[in-house]
């Protein structure tokens, strides 16, 4: 049986419903590993061929982690960043050997389980450094760990005032293989970078004081995607994004300097059409009725797949290379679309929702504008019923 959450295309199959096993429901998140290259090779490029830690959290913000990484090991990336120790496990389990940094929290009751995984914790208080180093000297191994402080984020880490009498402390533990140091930005996605620089200054301040201690911290890092497209004096060692290698840019405004591609597509076909006389109410609470003679198609999927249920009426989606209207709410599995004008639409026809179709195209960020948020929550909401298929 294959795994649920991926499938890959046979060779040369197009970017379309067409790649979706016709065994499944069509409803699917292609993902264009070329548009992957493509975007890495852009990191390299922007941050001046610096080592790359690729952000895979989240199932590589709703890519797939396992095939992702993979790919992107490939190419040639030097570390992975995960926020649970749990998805750092998923990635060993799958045969992943690369160092995988875990960014988020951490409590002292999983120190065991990132020694045995081979994980690469942030330490930030000395109760998480010493349950790490207990645990590594138990099972007879080193921990290798990045100290995290917090310049701005409000989130964890140390602040730089403490960070080097924690650091002076925590080298002394055994087991505890002290390499690299970390932090990150609030905002540099903004043109105005003065809180930015802010941040970077009491970085900068504690390396100096840590060089000048004489203590070794190879591997320094702070570069989001923002930082990396944006902010050249933040790429230190190893840049770390995460958003960018997905093809899309946080930065404020529209950039033209910015090239990169979208790698996932949402695509489905549909299900059911139906034609119906003007002043027939569509989807729950009746919020759409058919002003003229219409044809109504439905398509399966839902806000159960991460297709937002605030997108009930506003949401667009591509039909024969034409953009048609939600019609009505969304519901948990199934949507209405009005796809009245398209010359000869039929059942079974491709449906893009995330994606282009002749020159017609809805990005993620066009689907955020309309529901609120960030192209980021448009990703990762993409929920695991909906199959990836790797192109
Ligand atoms: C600690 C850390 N570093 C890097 C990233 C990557 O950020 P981006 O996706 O904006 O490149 C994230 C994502 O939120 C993060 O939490």
């Amino acid at each position: 049986m294959r795994a649920p959450f991926t499938e890959d295309a046979r060779p040369g199959r197009m970017l379309s419903a067409g790649s979706v096993p016709r065994s499944d429901r069509p409803t699917a998140a292609l993902i264009d590993l070329d548009a992957l290259s493509h975007n890495f090779r852009e990191v390299v490029r922007r941050s001046g061929g610096r080592k790359v830690l690729a952000v895979v959290k989240a199932q590589a913000y709703g890519h797939g982690a396992i095939r992702v990484s993979q790919h992107l090991l490939g190419l040639g990336a030097d570390m992975l960043g995960v926020a649970l120790v749990e998805e750092g496990r998923e990635l060993r389990k799958a045969g992943i050997g690369a160092p995988v940094l875990v960014m988020g929290a951490v409590y002292p009751e999983q120190a065991e389980a990132i020694v045995r995984w081979d994980l690469t914790p942030l330490v930030y208080s000395r109760a998480g450094a010493v349950a790490l180093a207990d645990a590594a000297m138990k099972m007879g191994k080193d921990v290798t760990v990045h100290v995290k402080v917090d310049t701005g984020m409000g989130r964890i880490g140390l602040p730089p005032e403490d960070a080097g009498s924690f650091i002076e402390e925590i080298v002394k533990l055994e087991g505890l293989r002290l390499q690299g140091i970390m932090t990150h930005f609030a905002d540099a996605d903004l043109r105005d970078k003065q809180f930015a620089e802010r941040q970077m200054q009491r970085f900068e301040g504690l390396m100096h004081v840590l060089d000048e201690k004489g203590i070794p911290l190879p591997v320094r890092h702070a570069a989001n995607s923002a930082a990396v497209l944006d902010y050249e004096r933040a790429l230190f060692t190893i840049v770390r994004p995460g958003l960018m290698l997905y093809g899309y840019s946080p930065l404020e405004g529209e950039r033209q300097d910015v090239d990169l591609r979208p790698v996932l597509s949402l695509v489905t076909r549909i299900a059911f059409l139906k034609r119906t006389p003007a002043g027939i109410p569509i989807s729950y609470g009746r919020t759409f009725v058919t002003k003229r003679e219409s044809l109504i198609a439905t398509i399966p999927v839902g806000y159960a797949d991460g297709y937002r249920r605030g997108l009930s009426n506003c949401g667009e989606a591509i039909v024969r290379g034409l953009r048609v209207p939600v019609a009505g709410r969304v519901c948990m599995d199934m949507t209405m679309l009005d796809v009245t004008d398209v010359p000869g639409v039929c059942e079974g026809d491709e449906v893009a929702l995330i994606g282009a179709q002749g020159s017609e195209r809805i990005t993620a960020d066009d689907i955020a504008a309309k529901t609120g948020t960030i192209s980021y929550e448009v990703l990762c909401g993409i929920s695991s019923r909906v199959l990836r298929v790797y192109i």
